[in-house]
């Protein structure tokens, strides 16, 4: 495997028979996922998703994606939590969070209905003007408020640019297989659809349709991302902890909880880290948060953040502990220049590389948080690349899984989400919520 779990810096934290005592959990969730007995198991397809996928869709992907490189100068997909943090966390990654000020020869990529804001559709509507623009919308349930109005501007804006017949030719639209009516109104109106599979849950579809259009469409090889994911599921499958990063990863995040440790920082040296860090918080957030139970799921870029939360984390509240992400190979290079007159002191630094540096600092950050009771566990992976990206992907799928039912929730679930979205509708007067309404204005105080 290109990732390795180094444990070197939780000695201090975690005693050897601490593993022993936690490994009959370990065997028993594996068992749980594997044989699909655990809560949420009609969710399990993403496990076999990178080897078990639909073929024939995944060259239509590829097709639909060419032909979308080939006809638009801006590509706008729509979608919000695990219906676009994947694609975006991967686009980001492996190409750059400037990707749009760098790309040449094929589409911007802006994201959009994501949130509920007149100031960010707007720019991503100016954005749009005078380019030649596609659409993809995705939405498993094909109801969600903030994509579906993000979906009737766009597709409202294609069909005054190009007609209802050009529009259908750059609308296409990601969702369940046969219910909703998303799919049956894009059925009618011809537009090209992908398939959110019926037991893959938004937050483990990046490597469905959902992610793999837009990833496509940003010239990344989509094959060799399975190929990496693949190559990870069928690592993982040790039941004993020696052999199993995966399943030891899922297994110190418990062991650190029961000690008080109830958050979790992944720390990414990388920018180009940033969406990445938000898709894994969507993961381990709606997967493990409920119950009264679960890791909060929290993220820094170091050593930007060194500079703002690194007081928190040396010296605050003894709650956390860091998973740090360690990418040997980042492909490029970057030799710090000489200053004949040394303003700052620095020249002992001149012609080091900055990764040499970087790496330096990641140490140094380590052995400071360590001796401030922050226990460090290392994910050192080999290289920035799509074959590496898809197994680290499926690395923390996997472990969320194993670590979900050794918590003892259903990872696969979200019945909190829901919450704010009955109280939005009823005060928004939707029909069917008229007594809600009155309760909830009631406790808001206004009439
Ligand atoms: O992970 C999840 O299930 C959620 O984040 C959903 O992806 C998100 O709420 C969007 O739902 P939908 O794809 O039905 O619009």
């Amino acid at each position: 495997m290109s990732i390795k779990l180094n444990t070197h810096y939780l000695e201090p934290f975690i005693r050897s028979h601490e593993y022993e005592r936690i490994s009959p959990e370990i065997r028993m969730a594996d068992e749980m996922l594997r044989k699909k007995t655990g809560p949420g198991s009609d969710f399990l397809g993403w496990v076999d998703l990178p080897e078990n996928y639909d073929k024939e869709e995944f060259a239509r992907i590829l097709k639909s994606a060419e032909k979308i490189r080939k006809t638009c100068d801006v590509f706008v997909v729509i979608g919000i939590g695990g219906s676009y943090l994947g694609a975006r966390a991967v686009i980001e990654y492996l190409k750059s969070p400037n990707y749009n000020l760098l790309v040449k020869n094929a589409p911007q990529i802006y994201f959009t209905g994501n949130c509920i804001s007149a100031d960010a559709l707007n720019d991503v509507i100016a954005l749009c003007e005078g380019k030649d623009v596609c659409v993809n919308v995705i939405s498993k349930s094909g109801t969600t408020t903030e994509p579906a109005v993000a979906f009737r501007v766009f597709r409202e804006l294609l069909e005054k640019k190009y007609g209802k017949d050009g529009a259908k030719d750059r609308i296409f639209v990601t969702t369940d297989r046969a219910r909703g009516t998303l799919k049956q109104f894009s059925t009618e109106a011809g537009y090209e659809t992908f398939v959110v599979p019926d037991n893959v849950g938004g937050r483990f579809s990046v490597l469905s349709a959902v992610g793999l259009l837009p990833i496509a469409v940003a010239g990344i090889d989509i094959r060799k991302l399975m190929e990496g994911a693949a190559s990870a599921s069928r690592a993982y499958t040790s039941r004993n902890l020696e052999e199993n990063d995966c399943y030891r990863y899922a297994a110190i995040r418990n062991l650190l909880y029961r000690k008080g440790k109830t958050v979790e920082i992944l720390a990414n040296y990388e920018p180009f880290g940033a969406m990445f860090n938000e898709w894994w918080k969507q993961l381990y957030g709606e997967s493990e948060g409920k119950d009264g139970k679960g890791l909060y799921p929290a993220s820094v870029i170091f050593s930007t953040d060194l500079h703002s939360l690194g007081q928190f984390i040396q010296d605050g509240n003894r709650i956390v502990f860091e998973t740090v992400i360690d990418i040997a190979d980042t492909k490029q290079r970057f030799a710090i220049p000489n200053d004949p007159a040394n303003i700052d002191g620095l020249n002992f630094l001149s012609g080091k590389q900055l990764d040499d540096v970087k790496k330096t600092a990641m140490l140094g950050t380590i052995l400071a948080h360590t001796d401030g009771g922050v226990p460090n566990m290392v994910l050192e992976v080999s290289e920035r690349s799509e074959y590496v990206l898809g197994e680290l992907i499926y690395f923390f799928e996997l472990a969320c899984a194993i670590s979900g039912y050794i918590l003892s929730v259903n990872p696969f679930d979200q019945p909190g989400v829901e919450s704010y979205k009955k109280n939005m509708f009823a005060l928004l007067g939707k029909p069917g919520y008229e007594s809600m309404r009155e309760e909830l204005t009631k406790r808001l105080n206004f009439s």
